[in-house]
C-alpha cells in the first residue's frame, strides 16, 4: 500500500467496507468520498443492504445503485458479482431521475455478467425461512440465498440476457424449472407463490424494466483497467460486513457474498496491491439485523434506547436492529480478515446521553480469553462471554463539532481508547447522519 492521501479525499484504489454486521454508515462515508472518485464500484451483495445518505438532494436509501451517484463526474459500477432485482433497481433508477439526478450510459454501467434476482428467487429464500422454523437465518427476503445458491450451480438469468432476442423463451423455461421446485418445497399452500410466479406479471414486469435498464448494461472491465491505468481514483463501495461474510461470518448466520477486499478483488480483478485504504466503518456500538450470536447485546431498556436514539431500524426491512456495547474482539477479527488500514467511526453522537459507556475489551470461552475472536464461528461467538472495560459518556450533543479536540475530552477518550485496542487509526468520526456531520481527524 502506498503513501496515503488526506483522508477526506481519496487518491488512487480505496474500498468502504463494514467491520460489523452491516448497517454502520457505509453509505454516507461513500458519500462523503466519493466526490473525489472517477468511478464507484458496488461489489458485493444485492438488494438486501440498505444504504442511507442524506445530503442536499434529501435522504436516500440505495439497495443497489452505488451511493457515488450523487457525483456529476463518477461514474458507477455494479459489478458481476451483485445480484441484480431488475424490478428494484429500475424504480430505484425511477425514483432517483424523478429527482433530477441523471442516470444514464454516461454514469451508469451495469455489469452484463452480473445475475439477475427473480421473482422465484425471493419465493424460495422465504419458503426456506418458513421451513427452517427456530433455526431460520432471518433473511431480508431478497431471494439472495438461491440467487447465490443458482449462480453456483451455473444456471439462472445474467443481466446480459435481458439484452437477447430470446428472452422471454429464456425466462419461461427457468420459470418452469422454479415453479415445479416450488412447489415441491411447499408444504403448506402451493397457492401462495401462484401470484409471485404469475407468467403474465412476470413477463409485464420485465418488460419494462427491460426498456429501462438495457441502455446501461455493458462490460464494466474495460473501463476498470482504463481508471486504474490513467491513475484514477477508484472507490469500492462494500454491502453488508465482515461479520456477515459467507465463509469468514457467523456462519450459518451469514449472507451469500463476500462483503471485504476479496469481494472488491472478485468483482474488479484489482488485488491487495492495487488498493491505497481499506477503510473500515464502524458504528460506535454494535448493531445486528437477523438471526444469530452477538455477545454484546442489550436485551433491557438499554438496548431499546440505543434503538430509539440511533434509529436502528433496517433500511430494507423496517425489522428493529438488535443493539449492544462495542465488541473490540469481532472488531479487531474483521480488521485482520478485512485488511482494514483505516477506520471511520459513525454514530459517536448516538451515545451522548449514555453514561457510564461499556467496552467490549474480550472474551472468556472454557475459561480461556480471547482478544481476537479466534473464528466467528456461531457456534464458538455463541459461547463467547464477554468482559467489558467501562468509562464515563460525555452527556453532551457533539453534532455539529467538526474539530477532533473541540469534542468533550470523554469522547475524545472514547474514540483514543478503541483506536488503542485495535491499533489502526480512526481518521474519520461521523457524529450525524447528514454529509457534513464529520469530522476529520487530520482537521486540527
Ligand atoms: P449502511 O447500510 O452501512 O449504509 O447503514 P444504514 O444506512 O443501513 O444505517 C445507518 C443509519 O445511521 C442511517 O439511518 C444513517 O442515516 C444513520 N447514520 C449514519 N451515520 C450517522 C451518524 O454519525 N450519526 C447518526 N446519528 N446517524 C448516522
Ligand atoms: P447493508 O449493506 C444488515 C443480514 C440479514 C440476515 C443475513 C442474511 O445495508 O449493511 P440475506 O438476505 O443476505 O440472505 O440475509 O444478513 N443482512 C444485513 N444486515 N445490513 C445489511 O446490508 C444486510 N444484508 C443482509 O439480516 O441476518
Ligand atoms: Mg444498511
Amino acid at each position: 500500500m502506498n503513501k496515503m492521501a488526506p483522508i477526506d479525499s481519496i487518491q488512487g484504489t480505496n474500498i468502504v467496507i463494514d467491520t460489523g454486521w452491516g448497517d454502520s454508515g457505509k453509505g454516507k462515508i461513500v458519500d462523503v468520498l466519493s466526490g473525489t472518485a472517477d468511478l464507484v464500484v458496488r461489489f458485493n451483495g444485492g438488494p438486501n443492504a440498505g444504504h442511507t445518505v442524506v445530503n442536499e438532494y434529501g435522504q436516500f436509501k440505495f439497495h443497489l445503485i452505488p451511493t457515488g451517484i450523487f457525483n456529476p463526474k463518477t461514474i458507477s459500477i455494479l459489478a458481476a458479482t451483485v445480484a441484480i432485482d431488475p424490478l428494484t433497481l429500475t424504480e430505484e433508477i425511477q425514483n432517483l431521475r424523478g429527482k433530477g439526478i441523471e442516470i444514464s450510459p454516461r454514469n451508469l454501467i451495469i455489469s452484463r455478467y452480473a445475475h439477475l434476482i427473480m421473482p422465484w428467487h425471493i419465493a424460495r429464500d422465504t419458503l426456506r425461512e418458513v421451513a427452517r422454523a427456530n433455526k431460520k437465518v432471518g433473511t431480508t427476503g431478497r431471494g439472495i440465498g438461491p440467487l447465490f445458491a443458482d449462480r453456483t450451480e451455473r444456471v439462472g438469468l445474467r443481466v446480459g440476457d435481458l439484452l437477447n432476442p430470446n428472452f422471454d423463451q429464456l425466462l419461461l423455461r427457468e420459470l418452469d424449472w422454479n415453479q415445479r421446485l416450488v412447489q415441491l418445497m411447499d408444504t403448506e399452500d402451493p397457492s401462495t407463490y401462484n401470484d409471485l410466479l404469475s407468467k403474465q406479471k412476470i413477463l409485464a414486469d420485465i418488460h419494462a424494466a427491460q426498456l429501462v435498464l438495457a441502455p446501461m448494461i455493458a462490460n464494466p472491465q474495460p473501463v476498470i483497467w482504463d481508471a486504474q491505468d490513467k491513475g484514477q481514483n477508484i472507490l469500492g463501495e462494500g454491502a453488508q460486513g465482515m461479520l456477515l461474510d459467507l465463509d469468514l461470518g457467523t456462519y450459518p448466520y451469514v449472507t451469500s457474498s463476500h462483503p471485504g477486499l476479496t469481494g472488491f478483488s472478485m468483482a474488479t480483478g484489482l488485488h491487495q496491491v492495487d488498493i491505497q485504504r481499506v477503510i473500515g466503518v464502524t458504528k460506535a456500538y454494535q448493531t445486528r439485523v437477523g438471526e444469530g450470536p452477538m455477545p454484546t447485546e442489550l436485551m433491557g431498556e438499554l438496548g431499546e434506547t440505543l434503538r430509539r436514539v440511533g434509529h436502528e431500524y433496517g433500511a430494507t426491512t423496517g425489522r428493529p436492529r438488535r443493539c449492544g456495547w462495542l465488541d473490540l474482539p469481532a472488531l479487531r477479527y474483521s480488521i485482520r480478515i478485512g485488511g482494514v488500514n483505516t477506520i471511520a467511526l459513525t454514530k459517536l453522537d448516538v451515545l451522548d446521553q449514555i453514561s457510564p459507556i461499556n467496552i467490549c475489551t474480550h472474551y472468556e470461552v472454557d475459561g480461556q480469553r480471547y482478544q481476537v475472536l479466534p473464528t466467528a464461528d456461531a457456534g464458538f461467538m455463541s459461547a463467547a462471554k464477554p468482559v467489558f472495560k467501562t468509562m464515563p459518556g460525555w452527556n453532551k450533543q457533539i453534532i455539529g463539532i467538526k474539530k477532533f479536540a473541540a469534542l468533550p475530552p470523554n469522547a475524545q477518550n472514547y474514540v483514543k481508547e478503541i483506536e488503542k485496542s485495535i491499533n489502526v487509526p480512526i481518521e474519520i468520526i461521523s457524529n450525524g447522519p447528514a454529509r457534513e456531520e464529520i469530522i476529520y481527524r487530520n482537521n486540527i
